[in-house]
């Protein structure tokens, strides 16, 4: 849940809330308009709901991004139903997301990549003279673990992922690499202590929770470093502008 919501209620209650007072309401309407002898198109009553979709999300203060997904998600539904697709399409589709964006709804946390540019920025963080041990929370398709283990074959790259496919295909790309590797798992559950390194790309909504527990784990001396998303409260000890299409900024803090 994220902490600038002036309301307590979870996002995913929120939008089902949502969503169901508007469907109501829809569904108050066509009775009531059809009490009267009037009988509704579908595409009214579709609108309706639409638009009351938006409004009930606004009240419940639904972060902005989630309005057109509430807008669209019953017009969709009735969609996809008008389409008559054998049901087995509908349910490749569910099982392909979730192998693939499995964290996203629990953790809040979207699927994009860590540009070259911020794979050269690590590479640089590291101490040149001495083995270092790097560990990527939420490692994705293993892109960075693979690269900094080609650079640094002194050193080991472990990444942590939780999306089945994404952890499958890394494991596929670091099999034959010595010093580098990715587990299955939820970063939650790793031990962040035997790190030199810790890198992080994730999104604003686990940072509190991340930074209490980089500060119980992590030796003296170590790096957190997130990628574009800060602690509130907490300055970072240096922040890497980096000039790429992203403009990706990288926020160290050594512990
Ligand atoms: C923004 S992507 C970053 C991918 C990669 N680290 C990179 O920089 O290219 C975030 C990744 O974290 C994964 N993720 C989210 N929550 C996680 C969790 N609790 N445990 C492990 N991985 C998680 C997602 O599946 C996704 O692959």
């Amino acid at each position: 849940m994220s902490t600038d919501r002036p309301m307590r209620m979870p996002v995913r209650s929120a939008a089902l809330l949502a969503q169901a007072g508007a469907v109501l309401l829809a569904w108050l309407i066509f009775e009531t308009a059809a009490f009267f002898g009037l009988l509704l198109p579908l595409w009214a009553i579709a609108a309706t709901q639409s638009a009351a979709a938006v409004l009930l999300s606004r009240l419940l203060h639904l972060p902005v991004w989630w309005l057109p997904v509430q807008a669209l998600f019953i017009p969709a539904v009735l969609f996809a139903l008008h389409l008559d697709l054998p049901s087995g399409y509908f349910l490749t589709g569910f099982v392909l997301f979730w192998l693939i964006f499995r964290s996203n709804a629990r953790e809040r946390v979207p699927l994009y990549f860590s540009t070259q540019a911020t794979a050269e920025a690590l590479l640089a963080l590291l101490p040149p003279n001495r083995p270092v041990a790097f560990l990527d929370l939420g490692s994705g398709l293993g892109g960075l673990p693979a690269y900094l283990a080609a650079h640094r074959p002194d050193s080991v790259f472990h990444g942590v992922e939780s999306a089945p496919a994404l952890f499958g295909i890394s494991w596929l790309r670091l099999r034959k690499r010595a010093n580098a590797q990715v587990r299955y798992g939820s970063l939650w559950q790793e031990n962040l202590a035997p790190y030199d390194l810790v890198y992080a790309f994730l999104s604003p909504e686990p940072m509190p929770e991340l930074w209490r527990k980089a500060k119980a784990e992590m030796r003296p001396g170590s790096l957190l470093v997130s990628n574009s998303f800060s602690v509130p409260g907490m300055t970072p000890t240096r922040t890497l502008s980096l000039n790429d299409p992203r403009r990706t900024r990288l926020l160290i803090w050594t512990l």
